[in-house]
């Protein structure tokens, strides 16, 4: 057992107190260590000026991610190397590529959103294989916002510098996160107050029997804004993501598991190869800061009615493994989201994974994700669906939705309704699409508005039917065409 958080921040092993594993990183950095470079805008994970990499092992090798340290623990650092904007150029003397060509290419006027975008981009410098094309650098910038230089000389910037090829990554590098790796449980603290990362599972039911009041973090994408926006106190936290095995990703020949601390962007790869729509929908699932942290079991957990990641798992059949002590069950997806915040969890009970059964070649997958913005944003409306066809009929049909009630939610009567339905007579379908507006009485909020979600969820039913149908998708796919195009691709 370990009694202190431990990283690597510039060549030396830091030990933080319970108390500091509790703060966020960017107020540890900030106010601890004098790394004033790392900026806070938003505290929420929107904005991406705290952007710091966490450089890690994963699968033997080193990985850089850039996360938002405004919602992170700083005890979630435990095992990684802290990386701010001061490590680029320790001297000032050298630039680093990135921060080379930003200044020729004017890529800072106020220069607030600089060191984040500067981080988001060194760590594509050092990890994305090249060729990086223009739609990569977007996708990697997304969780950065910035309000004055526009983002034309800062793409330029990125691809000019990522056009050199991929660098090594310094050896010590990895010489030093082996050697701080152990196997050790954290509990830093005492009984009153601590920050615990337990290692086996066994001691992780342990701590939730004793501790039930306890805030159990994953990513702390979503937990990390009650503490910074609704200003909860947590003096007990339990971080799930040290524990074995609770991570890993597997393939049988039936089904995928995904661990539920497995993060979206760990699993983004897998859970992709199911359908292009789903890559797409992760693609969008918040930034690649938020992918870094949030993990899959985190989105299920939450119960959020806009989460992505529920509804596409429940259109495709996902099964969800609970456990508690040494009690295990498996229910359909579904059926854990009981009404507005309750699932059916019982006390002391954990999300352990997730399973979904792999499509056959002749399952008809779609997902929209409907938001304001095309990039960083909840989703208003998800619809994801699931046919199988018999010639030109529909023979089997599972439809589920987000944001149309206080629950990620199957569309029942509906999926009923499809059944036979005749692919080449679209006349035919319009009171079937009346009859899904009918079966959801969704909210209006600063979102969307309940008739326009009622609307939105009606014309993606439309939508993915007229595809299955046949439908070229040059005309249905039309925001994706746009998107290129201001990509330049
Ligand atoms: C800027 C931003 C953008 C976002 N964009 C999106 C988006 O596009 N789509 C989307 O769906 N979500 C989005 N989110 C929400 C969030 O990222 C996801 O819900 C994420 O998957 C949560 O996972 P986590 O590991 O961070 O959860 P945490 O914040 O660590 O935990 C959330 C809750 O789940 C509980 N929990 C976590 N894991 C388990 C487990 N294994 N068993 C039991 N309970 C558990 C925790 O106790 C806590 O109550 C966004 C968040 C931010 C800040
Ligand atoms: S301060 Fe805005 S993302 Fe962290
Ligand atoms: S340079 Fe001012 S916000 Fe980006």
């Amino acid at each position: 057992m370990r009694s202190s958080v431990r990283f690597i921040r510039r060549g030396r092993i830091v030990e933080l107190s319970a108390a500091e594993a509790r703060m966020t990183l960017l107020d540890w950095l900030r106010l601890r260590d004098a790394a004033v470079g790392t900026k806070e805008g938003c505290a929420e994970g929107d904005c991406g000026a705290c952007t710091v990499i966490l450089a890690r092992m994963k699968q033997g090798r080193v990985v850089h991610e850039p996360v938002n340290a405004c919602i992170l623990l700083a005890g979630q650092a435990d095992g990684a190397e802290v990386l701010t904007v001061e490590d680029l150029s320790p001297t000032g003397a050298v630039h680093h590529p990135v921060q080379d060509a930003m200044l020729r290419l004017h890529g800072s006027q106020c220069g607030f959103c600089t060191p984040g975008i500067v981080m988001s981009l060194a760590a594509m410098h050092q990890d994305a294989p090249r060729p990086v094309s223009r739609q990569a650098v977007c996708d990697q910038l997304a969780g950065n916002l910035c309000r004055c230089t526009g983002y034309r000389p800062i793409v330029e910037a990125a691809l000019e510098a990522c056009a050199a090829p991929q660098p090594e990554v310094p050896a010590a590098r990895g010489v030093a996160l082996t050697a701080l790796r152990d196997e050790a449980a954290i509990f830093a603290g005492n009984d009153a107050a601590f920050f615990a990362a337990p290692r086996r599972e066994a001691e992780l039911f342990d701590l939730l029997a004793r501790y039930p009041d306890a805030l159990v973090v994953a990513g702390a994408t979503d937990a990390g804004l009650w503490l910074t926006k609704a200003l909860i106190a947590a003096p007990r936290v339990i971080w799930l993501a040290r524990v074995e095995g609770l991570d890993r990703i597997e393939r049988t020949r039936t089904a995928l598991s995904i661990g539920a601390t497995a993060t979206v962007a760990d699993a983004a790869r897998e859970l992709g190869s199911l359908a292009p729509d789903l890559a797409e929908v992760i693609r969008r699932f918040g930034s690649t800061q938020v992918r870094a942290s949030a993990t899959v079991g985190g989105n299920i957990a939450n119960a959020s009615p806009i989460g992505d990641l529920a509804p596409c798992l429940i259109a495709l059949g996902a099964t969800l493994e609970l456990a508690a002590g040494n009690a295990t069950r498996t229910l359909p997806l579904e059926d854990f989201f009981v009404a507005y915040k309750k699932q059916d969890r019982r006390p002391g009970e954990i999300v352990r994974r997730i399973s979904v059964p792999l499509p056959d070649v002749a399952m008809q997958f779609r997902a929209f994700k409907i938001t304001k913005r095309m990039d960083e944003d909840i989703s208003a409306v998800l619809g994801a669906f699931a046919f199988q066809v018999d010639g030109r009929r529909i023979a089997s049909a599972r439809v589920a939705f987000g944001g149309m009630a206080g629950i990620p939610a199957r569309a029942r009567t509906t999926e009923q309704r499809l059944l036979g339905l005749d692919l080449d007579a679209p006349p035919t379908w319009p009171p079937l699409l009346d009859c899904l507006a009918a079966e959801f009485k969704p909210l209006s909020d600063h979102r969307a508005s309940a008739e326009y979600r009622s609307l939105v969820a009606r014309n993606l039913l439309h939508k993915a039917l007229l595809e299955i149908a046949g439908a070229p998708l040059s005309s249905t796919r039309i925001v994706t065409h746009v998107e290129a195009a201001h990509a330049g691709e």
